[in-house]
């Protein structure tokens, strides 16, 4: 099988009719921006597909707008906490939190690729809006989008959170059984300290019933985060442009930007010449340069400041581009948010590099990230230095950036940035 071929089969063997599981075993449910990637894959060879996997990540919506990050569909003894220890409240058992909010951005792809949608996307709009307004009533500092647990962000075991973390007191956690190194070798997975944390803010969050006015009195773990402020920045503004196509009313939409763009201003830290995120209950920057440092042009932001140092990060690896600096202290290439490179981060800055007319080095990151999957693999993140392949195998969201963009007009740039 060729390539292309290999990563449909991942995405048709990681589909559970109506969703897509991340990987088999690791993680077996839905989770969020996994499926919006799982989505646009589809769409390259299956849009009626691609539309339902959005359309089944919707539906978990909760009456206050959230869109959870883990939907439970059906109960899996492989993977821990389920359901019982979230207690969430949406209409499907699900998580308690969010993450990224990608899913517009990757409807307004599909919906140039597979017009015959619109009337799918235009149904949807309305709950992707009322998502968008959950994060600006219950996440925004500053105008910059926080995270409540470090699962939000999805970047799990970043060193951003090292600050924050510090401050819970996880002691009376309790006993619990983690799934994840059953399925995958711990030294790539996070610690038993961060574990304890993660677990502890659940518990906080189940204990006020996931209300967002009482918990954002009583979680002590706050973050404004990069990830999240541009994810969210470049989503409004695909939906301002879908929301035109559609008669839709966008100011509040264009409003919200103008908040969102003097948010992503206060994470611009001097210190390191990057976006950097902020603790707020610290009220200081955490001094992390990493690759959601580089979703800037993604946002729309073409910001010269910040070239740089992620060209100094680029090239302080073989492969762009680690998920930490790799001249940073505690730099680890194969620990999950601490250093490996992951495809769909590289996708996402790659692409806003080539939007904004960054071309030869969004150029490099787009084949690198080839490189790695032509030899090593559709892995779930990769060692920056040599390649190797770590995390869950045969992983859905890698397959689809492969069929989106890495696998695209290929050429070998790497000499060209
Ligand atoms: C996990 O279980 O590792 C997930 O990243 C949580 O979202």
């Amino acid at each position: 099988m060729n390539l292309d071929e290999q990563a449909r089969d991942i995405l048709r063997k990681n589909d559970k009719g109506g969703y897509t599981l991340p990987t088999h075993g690791l993680y077996p449910y839905q989770w969020n921006w996994d499926s919006a990637f799982a989505a646009w894959g589809f769409t390259t060879f299956d849009p009626d597909r691609g539309w339902t996997e959005l359309e089944t990540l919707l539906s978990g919506q909760w009456n206050d707008g959230m869109v959870p990050h883990i939907l439970f569909h059906r109960p899996d003894p492989g993977y821990f906490p389920g359901p019982d220890v979230w207690q969430g409240r949406g209409p499907i058992a699900s998580s308690g939190i969010s993450q990224p909010p990608v899913a517009a951005s990757f409807m307004a792809k599909m919906l140039a690729m597979d017009p015959a949608g619109e009337a799918r996307a235009r149904a949807m709009w309305p709950k992707l809006h009322a998502w968008h307004r959950w994060f600006m009533q219950w996440r925004l500092d500053e105008g910059a989008v926080c995270v409540t647990h470090p699962w939000e962000a999805g970047r799990d075991n970043a060193p951003d959170w090292d600050g924050a973390m510090k401050a819970i007191n996880a002691d009376d956690v309790g006993e619990y059984t983690r799934r994840d190194t059953s399925h995958v070798d711990p030294a790539m997975r996070p610690t038993k300290y961060d574990y304890d944390r993660y677990l502890k803010l659940v518990q906080i969050g189940a204990s006020v019933n996931w209300d967002q006015a009482k918990l954002r009195a009583i979680n002590p773990f706050r973050v404004a985060d990069p990830t999240m402020t541009f994810t969210l920045l470049r989503a409004q503004r695909d939906m301002v442009d879908m929301g035109r196509r559609f008669g839709e009313d966008v100011s509040e939409i264009e409003d919200w930007i103008k908040v969102l763009e003097a948010g992503a201003e206060t994470l611009w830290n001097p210190d390191i010449q990057g976006y950097d995120s902020r603790g707020v209950h610290a009220g200081t920057f955490n001094g992390v340069l990493s690759n959601a440092s580089a979703l800037c042009w993604y946002a729309g932001l073409n910001d010269a400041r910040a070239l740089p140092a992620i060209r100094r990060m680029i090239d302080a690896a073989t492969y762009a581009l680690a998920s930490f600096d790799p001249e940073a202290e505690g730099f680890e290439p194969l620990r999950y948010w601490r250093g490996p490179t992951w495809p769909i981060m590289n996708y996402l800055v790659g692409s806003g590099m080539e939007e904004q007319g960054i071309d030869a080095l969004g150029a490099r990151i787009k084949s690198d990230t080839a490189l790695l999957m032509q030899q090593n693999g559709f892995a779930e993140y990769y060692n920056p230095h040599d390649g190797t392949p770590a995390g869950g195998g045969t992983f859905t969201w890698t397959a689809a950036v492969w069929l989106g963009w890495a696998g695209r007009n290929l050429e070998d740039k790497r000499g060209a940035a």
